[in-house]
């Protein structure tokens, strides 16, 4: 094994150097502080590994995304989204009779129990559908106790998976039907993921409503698209809060609530905000671009820049091409897309973008297709919160089976020191 030195105040202290499968390298520091006294800092964690993982491998400056090792592209192509959550969650595709038991099982816990309906009934309709979501999942912890401690069994484990997998999109559903003061849709056990959500999400109790195909095929995309993306924030949230050995429910609506900021899974939300307010201001998109370089300006392209990302990110690339076969094959006429397409194409060749490395999105695009699949914009978010389940189960499921310590970052204090209490009349 290679090693790191780092020196400090006349001495030398040598560190191992870790090596990934795919010859990534970064120096263990697990020994730092107790030889040298030294911790390391690193705001927003922008330079440090929180793990190891066997579950995604992503490669920003080349553009490379793949699940266990299968490039993303394949997978958006050939699979469906509970293959790939199968993949993520267990570490290989399923042989057939496997993938069957895994869609028959989630098949079967579609259904929730009959008392969230009342949960669901104290939120007002102008409520988030994010925040009726984390609730609605962390709920699920008083209708499961056994979940409660991930310790239990690993058959337990595997049942809370399960049950999260079947469920979400029923509360996702019913988030949205609260929004619109409809009555909820029970899910239809006929149906395959996608086409039950749909069902959930646009069916009139009084009509027979069936999914067009179209639009079933372009969320199984999407939702394959966002399933995992490696330590970003809602993820690491996921496996800290989990590290407490708190539970699945937990542990996910947690991840929930941090996929909810601009910054991370909002942007899908905030990027349709963005477009919408640049048409109405005439569609001026150089005006924007100069907002977004002001430095005396918090305005922000959404839906540009990643943390990782330097060159392209490969999802983008996919979802742009599939929003435009998606408006063509649903006859969607969107001005909005026009206005993307003005926007992006003037930022990339805008030297402030290009220096900064900044790109389009996964969420650039995502929003579009959204749009034209008539899912609301308040629900952008919860669809990524969709995709992105597996990938939370699989790295919770990780870092169980890894037996990692509790996730608890170090400080530098930077505050006042010592000093003495002063009577409130004194001060
Ligand atoms: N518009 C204008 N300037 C930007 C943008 C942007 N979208 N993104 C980054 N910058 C600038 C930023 O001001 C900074 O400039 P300087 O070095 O002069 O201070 C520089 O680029 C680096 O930005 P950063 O904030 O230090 O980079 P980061 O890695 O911390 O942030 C990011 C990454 C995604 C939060 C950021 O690019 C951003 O806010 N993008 C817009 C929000 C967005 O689209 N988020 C979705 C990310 S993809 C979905 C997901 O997986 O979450």
């Amino acid at each position: 094994m290679s090693k790191a030195e780092i020196r400090f105040d006349g001495q030398v202290y040598e560190m191992p150097v870790f090596e990934g499968t795919e010859n990534e390298k970064a120096i263990e520091i697990k020994t730092l502080r107790s030889v040298s006294g030294l911790v390391t800092l690193d705001p927003g964690y922008k330079n440090t590994g929180a793990t190891t993982s066997a579950i995604t491998f992503l490669d920003g400056e080349k553009g490379i995304l793949r699940y266990r090792g299968y490039p993303i592209e394949q997978l958006a192509e050939k699979s469906t989204f509970l293959e790939v959550a199968y993949l993520l969650i267990y570490g290989d595709l399923p042989s057939k009779q496997k993938y069957e038991e895994f869609t028959q099982n989630i098949r079967e816990h579609t259904l929730v129990h009959e008392d969230f309906k009342t949960i669901l009934d104290g939120f007002p309709s102008a409520a988030h559908p994010m925040g009726v979501l984390s609730s609605m999942v962390t709920a699920l912890t008083a209708f499961y106790p056994e979940a409660l401690d991930p310790n239990r069994s690993w058959e337990s484990v595997d049942m809370g998976i399960i049950r999260m997998m079947a469920k979400l999109p029923t509360f996702a559903a019913w988030a949205h039907k609260n929004a619109k003061g409809h009555p909820v849709i029970y899910p239809d056990n006929r149906l395959d993921y996608c086409s039950n959500f749909l069902k959930m999400m646009f069916a009139l109790p009084s009509e027979d409503y069936e999914a067009d195909p179209v639009v079933s095929a372009a969320l199984e995309k999407l939702l394959i698209l966002h399933a995992d993306h490696e330590q970003n924030c809602s993820t690491s949230t996921v496996r800290i809060v989990g590290s407490s050995q708190a539970s699945l429910a937990s542990s996910i609506s947690a991840g929930i609530s941090a996929l909810w900021g601009p910054l991370h899974g909002g942007a899908n939300q905030a990027v349709i905000e963005m477009l919408e307010a640049i048409k109405n201001d005439g569609g001026d998109t150089k005006k924007y671009l100069n907002k977004a370089k002001d430095k005396d300006d918090t305005f922000r392209l959404m839906g540009f820049g990643h943390r990782v990302y330097k060159n392209f990110d490969p999802r983008a690339k996919i979802i742009k091409k599939a929003a435009d076969s998606v408006l063509l094959k649903l006859g969607v006429n969107d001005p909005i897309l026009e206005i993307a397409k003005g926007l992006e194409e003037a930022a990339l060749e805008d030297p402030y973008f290009v220096e900064k490395k900044l790109y389009p999105n996964v969420d650039f695009y995502s929003g579009i297709i959204y749009r034209a699949l008539g899912i609301p914009t308040n629900m952008f978010t919860v669809m990524f919160a969709l995709g992105r389940l597996p990938g939370w189960i699989a790295q919770w499921k990780e870092m169980r089976e890894n037996n990692e310590p509790i996730g608890r970052p170090r400080q530098i204090y930077t505050g006042a020191n010592e000093r003495d209490y002063v009577d409130v009349n004194a001060r």
